[in-house]
């Protein structure tokens, strides 16, 4: 994004500052773009712009290393300009844009198209190619030309690469190039073209199903695959019980994999269907309660490093259609840290939203420290822009100001007529969220300022 130059200098005053253990009260002073004090009680310099976190915490910038920005090609959904907006809102400071565009990010020229785009935009964007030219799934991009870019992220997300050769060939290229292949598991004839998660809800409905066995054969090849050829791979949106469970050996095997989940596959389940209403259409498909189970518990054991939204926006017509016609996917930027904080920090804790309360869940909560591992640090260090841009990074002296504060009392109810996305699909309309994004600072300057954006 573009920066305000010189000694732009910003205080946020009187909140508390994410720490391993507990928030520590302290303010943080910002200059030219880096974080120069952490410190209770700083004295504001005349002419700091000033911004009250009482009451609440101060956490890196959040990192979304999945948003759908459908810029070109769906202007009618979202644009760059929209979705980052969305996003800071949401608390992000920085988001990777998905490839599955029209056309796809499939090319040097295409990715200069995107990365010319998110020049303008409030939060940073960094851009994924595609791993097959089209997405089809036949033909290699030229990974070298793209990563040198700067493209770290290749995935065809929206489609898993079908054939076993041609993405163990992908791994063999990228290997070198020191990029992350990222794979959609989802074996298509297993999936054969259902709408839903296979199970007693999709029998009772009669929509066609999609069985969970469709993304746990792509796991387990894919893991298999990372063996054979010792590159790091990940694996988008994980929604099954035995997803995760495979995920969990190849982590104690030692394979080089790392693994996020969505809000919506943490906190919703399959009988959210039960209405027909394609708002609760996304793929992998919301799956049965024992999976929501296992995608917390595999977040709080560190088995899935990271929460990513899956932000895919369509235009309400599109959402109107019939169940089985509709388009897959649900925003999530607006609504990420909330959900997320609700179902792994709040999960059956007085005051948590009882829609989030998962009955059978473990006592364990994650820490709010964890919740940002998931949410910033980790995604940050696998889209590499820990070290290009200090997303993610510890809040120090030093460190550029990638920041996001969070009142972790605040209690909200979604509206999706107040979003700042182009599109309406959120399956969290009217539910009651804790937690809510007060500030989002990129690069030392403010984009969000009292949950309203100013850039
Ligand atoms: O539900 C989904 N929607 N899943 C995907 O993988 C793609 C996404 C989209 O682009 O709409």
């Amino acid at each position: 994004m573009a920066e305000r130059g010189g000694g732009h200098r910003l205080l946020l005053r009187g909140g508390s500052v994410v720490a391993p253990v507990g928030g520590q009260r302290a303010d943080v002073l910002v200059e030219g773009g880096m974080i120069v004090a952490v410190a209770p009680g700083i004295d504001a310099p005349p002419g700091t712009e000033v911004l009250d976190a009482s009451g609440c915490v101060t956490g890196p910038g959040l990192v979304d290393l999945h948003t759908h920005l459908r810029q070109p090609g769906r202007e009618d959904a979202e644009t760059v300009e929209t979705g980052a907006r969305a996003a800071a809102l949401g608390g992000y400071t920085a988001v990777v844009a998905m490839p599955n565009t029209d056309p796809a990010t499939d090319s040097a020229a295409a990715v200069r198209a995107v990365l010319a785009l998110a020049r303008g935009a409030c939060v940073e964007v960094a851009v994924a190619g595609a791993i097959t030219v089209g997405r089809a799934g036949e033909r290699l991009v030229p990974f070298a030309e793209m990563a040198a870019l700067g493209v770290r992220l290749f995935t065809d997300d929206g489609r898993g690469v079908q054939h076993a050769g041609l993405m163990r060939r992908a791994l063999e290229y990228a290997r070198p190039l020191g990029v992350v292949l990222a794979e959609h598991c989802e074996d298509e004839e297993l999936a054969g073209g259902g709408s839903m998660h296979e199970g007693a809800w999709s029998s009772r409905l009669g929509i066609p199903g999609q069985p969970a066995i469709a993304e746990e054969a792509m796991v387990e090849r894919d893991l298999g695959l990372v063996r054979l050829t010792g590159t790091r791979m990940h694996l988008l949106h994980l929604s099954s019980a035995r997803s995760v469970a495979l995920v969990r050996a190849a982590r104690a095997e030692g394979l080089p994999v790392t693994a996020e989940v969505t809000p919506h596959h943490l906190s919703l389940t399959d009988a959210e269907v039960a209405g027909y209403d394609p708002v609760f259409k996304v793929n992998p498909p919301l799956r049965t309660a024992a999976d929501v189970l296992a995608v917390r518990a595999g977040v709080l054991d560190g088995t899935i490093d990271a929460v990513a939204t899956d932000h895919a926006p369509h235009p309400p017509e599109s959402k109107e259609e019939p169940f089985d016609t509709a388009p897959p996917g649900m925003t999530g930027l607006e609504t990420a840290f909330a959900v997320a904080y609700g179902a792994l920090c709040l999960d059956g804790a007085t005051g948590a939203p009882p829609w989030l309360t998962a009955p059978g869940a473990s006592p364990r909560r994650a820490s709010v420290a964890e919740l940002f591992g998931a949410l910033s640090v980790v995604p940050a260090r696998v889209a590499g822009l820990d070290v290009a841009s200090g997303h993610g990074g510890p809040i120090r002296p030093g460190a550029r100001a990638q920041l996001c504060v969070v009142d972790l009392a605040a209690r909200w109810t979604v509206d999706p007529a107040t979003s700042a996305s182009r599109s309406r699909n959120t399956p969290f309309a009217g539910r009651e969220l804790v937690g809510r994004v007060r500030h989002t600072i990129v690069g030392g300057e403010a984009v969000v300022v009292d949950g309203k954006a100013v850039r």
